[in-house]
């Protein structure tokens, strides 16, 4: 079960310039209570699609049947997805699979190996293109795009297609898995005139909410990874959150912290900083969760309001090494959240050596967990001691229970935000200029004021050229 530890956010710790006074809390409550109530009725009447997900066993079994479709023919599995429909399925694998996970032999990984293709970068998609081309005869492209037009995923999807089809002929098409809006959009329809496997993108979640659905499931119940506990620890955490006494409810302490640091202690960067690697890309799928749904221009009644925390992502111990001078020393700005293992998936002695050596010897038969346990409560003493609020999130074991308990409660917690901060957590207007900017530039059709628009802006002012 995940539990979650804030003494060191409080004034007792940092004092009140900087951390929750009992009234600051007394106060949140409160507002935090208010938000939610509006959240838990959406959720109860079935409004918030991401709430569905932990208990869906439609998508469960659809997502399983596709996976004893191909798991067998499969050595390699291409995502291409991009934002909502990349960043879960990445944050699953590193966090349930090792690092060296497609470097293992086949007998001994559990599903194909994997590669997720989040960016158009001609060298990523080249080289892990140029990687799997002589296995694409067992090679699964699954594409993931709610929309079925966003340009990045589309041209990935055009390439890979053309590499499918010169070498496989008409037998292409069944090497696809297009997970989609079942109903209407451009990757629809290709999927359907092509006749692709296709899986559903739920047509009321939105991508950065939608890690619990096939978008999410399907890469990752073909690498191994237990879905059916991932669902369960989402619905356990879900059981949790139901608990509407403020102090008891992970979320709504979650909120009240992030909310009260935000809002009265000037906290306006919001870190995740993971002491895990296998956790390191949590905080990925955290960073677009939390921007895309708190980063808003206006309210719910149309106010300019330009509000949002600005998420950062961070690692332990890497970043102690990097970023700590700064979260110590530099503005007083930021709210620190950190993800720590109470047991990680595996362990590594030190062996004995130097034993003469003061500067070494002490870590001799030290296991490298302990290290890292004391680096984190180090960091966590010496920010305390400059005054830096930090928030603790302790996982028992990396497991698909407790990432799933992760994702909702995360989720949640964006939820309330949203409801404090009153704004629409759920679209992402300021994405849009810039995708269709994006359509102008390439010449799309239906773009050419735009096109026209933008022209001035490319041109390049020599004044301005050093
Ligand atoms: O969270 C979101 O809505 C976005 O990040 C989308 O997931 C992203 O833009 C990709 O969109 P689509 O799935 O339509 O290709």
């Amino acid at each position: 079960m995940l539990e979650i530890f804030w003494k060191n956010a409080t004034s007792g710790v940092v004092g009140e310039e900087h951390g929750l006074t009992p009234s600051d809390l007394a106060n949140a409550e409160h507002d935090v209570k208010k938000a939610y109530e509006q959240v838990i009725s959406q959720v109860n009447s079935g409004q918030l699609g991401y709430a569905k997900l932990p208990h869906n066993n439609e998508y469960l079994t659809q997502v399983l049947d596709m996976v004893d479709r191909y798991r067998d023919t499969t050595t390699d599995m291409l995502v291409l997805g991009i934002g909502g429909s990349a960043l879960g399925n990445i944050a699953i694998q590193a966090a349930l699979n090792p690092v060296t996970y497609n470097m293992l032999s086949d007998r001994v990984r559990p599903g194909p190996r994997m590669f997720v293709l989040d960016n158009i970068d001609p060298c990523l998609v080249g080289d892990t293109l140029d990687m799997i081309k002589r296995r694409l005869k067992t090679t699964l492209v699954n594409v993931i795009s709610k929309s079925g037009e966003t340009a990045e995923t589309a041209s990935q999807f055009m390439i890979a297609r053309a590499l499918l089809r010169d070498k496989l002929g008409e037998d292409y098409a069944s090497r696809i898995v297009a997970t989609t809006d079942m109903d209407r959009g451009t990757l629809n329809g290709i999927a359907r005139t092509e006749g692709y496997s296709m899986l559903p993108v739920p047509p009321d979640v939105g991508g950065r909410f939608s890690v619990l659905s096939p978008v999410g499931l399907f890469s990752a119940a073909m690498c191994g990874v237990d879905i059916k506990q991932m669902l369960a620890g989402a619905a356990a955490m879900q059981q949790r959150l139901a608990n509407a006494n403020f102090v008891d409810n992970p979320a709504m302490i979650l909120a009240a912290i992030k909310y009260v640091a935000y809002k009265a202690k000037g906290k306006s960067m919001h870190v995740m900083m993971p002491y895990s690697n296998r956790l390191y890309m949590l905080a990925d799928w955290y960073r677009q969760l939390w921007a895309e749904s708190l980063g808003k221009q206006v309210d719910c009644e149309g106010n300019e309001v330009f509000v949002g925390p600005t998420p950062i992502k961070a690692l332990g111990t890497t970043d102690q090494h990097s970023q700590v001078q700064l979260y110590r020393e530099g503005p007083n700005d930021k709210l620190t959240v950190f993800l720590e293992v109470k047991k990680h998936p595996r362990d590594v002695r030190i062996p004995v050596a130097f034993a003469d050596n003061p500067g070494l010897g002490y870590l001799a038969k030290a296991r490298l967990s302990k290290l890292l346990a004391a680096e984190k409560t180090a960091t966590e003493y010496a920010m305390a001691f400059s005054k830096r609020p930090t928030v603790t999130i302790r996982f028992d074991e990396i497991t698909p229970t407790s990432i799933g308990e992760f994702f909702y409660l995360y989720e949640f917690t964006t939820s309330l935000m949203g409801a404090l901060l009153n704004v629409n957590t759920y679209d992402q207007p300021a994405v849009e200029l810039g995708k269709k900017a994006t359509f102008a530039l390439m010449g799309r059709d239906g773009y050419e004021d735009l096109a026209k628009d933008i022209k001035p802006f490319t041109r390049v002012n020599r004044r301005y050229l050093v």
